[in-house]
């Protein structure tokens, strides 16, 4: 990323920054080292944001159409019903409108066009891992709203968000949707949210979307298509480590296995092999040892109640601006503020 030659922007643009080859590099060295901590940990693990690589997002893009997978029409019901309440907290300055973790940005484009038509300013920042995923995203809303100035950031969440700062001081309104944050524990997700307020500024806003607490028949199933997908999403990240880090898994002995865990509130995703047996990592030169039935724990995707997601805000130092759900009940997006006071907070 060339950095401050970024500046002053011309306005209707549609562009790409990256890290160029150093960030694909970057990204495999990273990937090895979190399969070698997780593979010396008991129960082995795999970081599940490594899913999302270009197969990887394919194959979630074919989970957000199964029937089962109800979290994408919940949102985009949700995004479709209230878009003119959302437009209604926005004010009216200029802001950018930015994204983390953009996907095929289908949901998003329901946004982008309703800005649109509304004439109001803004420029779109999705910022996402998967260089692949952000040039085809780029291309369909360069081809669907062709007025829309998109500046596409092929970085960590984080990097995206610093890079951003130093751009312009215009008020920033990130969108952080589809349950993304479900793959996040308790502590990790209010890390995240406290990282996301120190990269933000008061006043800024936030969209997040939660997936709620419901039916744990419909949540089994969601994870647990008869078709399949959700299964060779999983086992994607074992053929992962063979494309990327040389590594020789039998991919067929391994099974998707995920289930509801109450105490945790969350959907765990497992790949369990089944049967005795190694695998060896080429770049990690290692043999790794499997016994029969021994479980990979891959995901968590945490399900919230509403009472849990704005004690969650105002921990972290946000303010509940909205709350939008669908008709169902089962999905919420919550909008936030980030609310940062120029005086100390007194003691307790
Ligand atoms: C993209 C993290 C929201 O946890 O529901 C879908 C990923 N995993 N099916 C989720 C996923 C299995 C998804 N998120």
């Amino acid at each position: 990323m060339s950095g401050k030659a970024d500046k002053g922007l011309s306005d209707r643009t549609c562009r790409v920054l990256d890290y160029g080859e150093r960030q694909e590099e970057k990204g495999r060295q990273q990937f090895a080292r979190d399969v070698l901590l997780g593979f010396f940990r008991s129960p082995k693990s795999i970081p599940s944001r490594h899913f999302y690589d270009e197969e990887g997002n394919r194959l979630f893009q074919k989970i957000m159409d199964l029937p089962e997978y109800y979290l994408t029409d919940c949102e985009l019901e949700i995004l479709e019903t209230h878009r003119e309440r959302i437009t209604g907290h926005l004010g009216g300055q200029a802001f950018n409108l930015v994204e983390l973790g953009a996907g095929d940005g289908k949901k998003t484009r329901v946004l982008l066009s309703h800005f649109c038509e509304r004439d109001l300013d803004f420029r779109y920042v999705p910022i996402d891992i998967c260089k692949p995923a952000l040039l085809q995203l780029i291309d369909i809303c360069g081809r669907d709203l062709p007025g829309v100035p998109i500046d596409g950031l092929v970085s960590e969440y984080f990097d995206g968000l610093a890079w951003l700062s130093g751009l312009n001081d215009r008020r920033n309104v990130v969108l952080f949707l589809g349950s993304n944050i479900g793959n996040f524990n308790a502590s990790e997700a209010r890390v995240f949210l406290r990282s996301l307020w120190s990269s933000l500024n008061d006043g800024d806003l936030v969209l997040i979307g939660f997936d709620l607490k419901k039916d744990i028949e419909l949540l089994m199933r969601a994870y647990n298509d008869p078709q399949g997908v959700t299964a060779q999403f999983n086992l994607n990240l074992l053929r992962r480590i063979n494309r990327e880090l040389g590594g020789d898994f039998q991919v067929e002995s391994f099974e998707h296995y995920s289930t509801y865990d109450v105490l945790s509130g969350a959907m765990e995703s497992y790949l369990v092999s089944r049967a005795r047996q190694s695998v060896f990592i080429e770049s990690l030169r290692m043999r790794f040892a499997f016994e029969a039935w021994e479980p990979i724990h891959t995901e968590v995707s945490h399900k919230y109640l509403a009472g849990e997601i704005s004690s969650m805000a105002d921990e972290t130092g946000f303010e509940v601006v909205d709350e939008l759900s669908d008709s169902r009940g089962w999905f919420l997006d919550s909008l936030w503020r980030v609310r940062k006071p120029l005086t100390r907070p007194a003691r307790a």
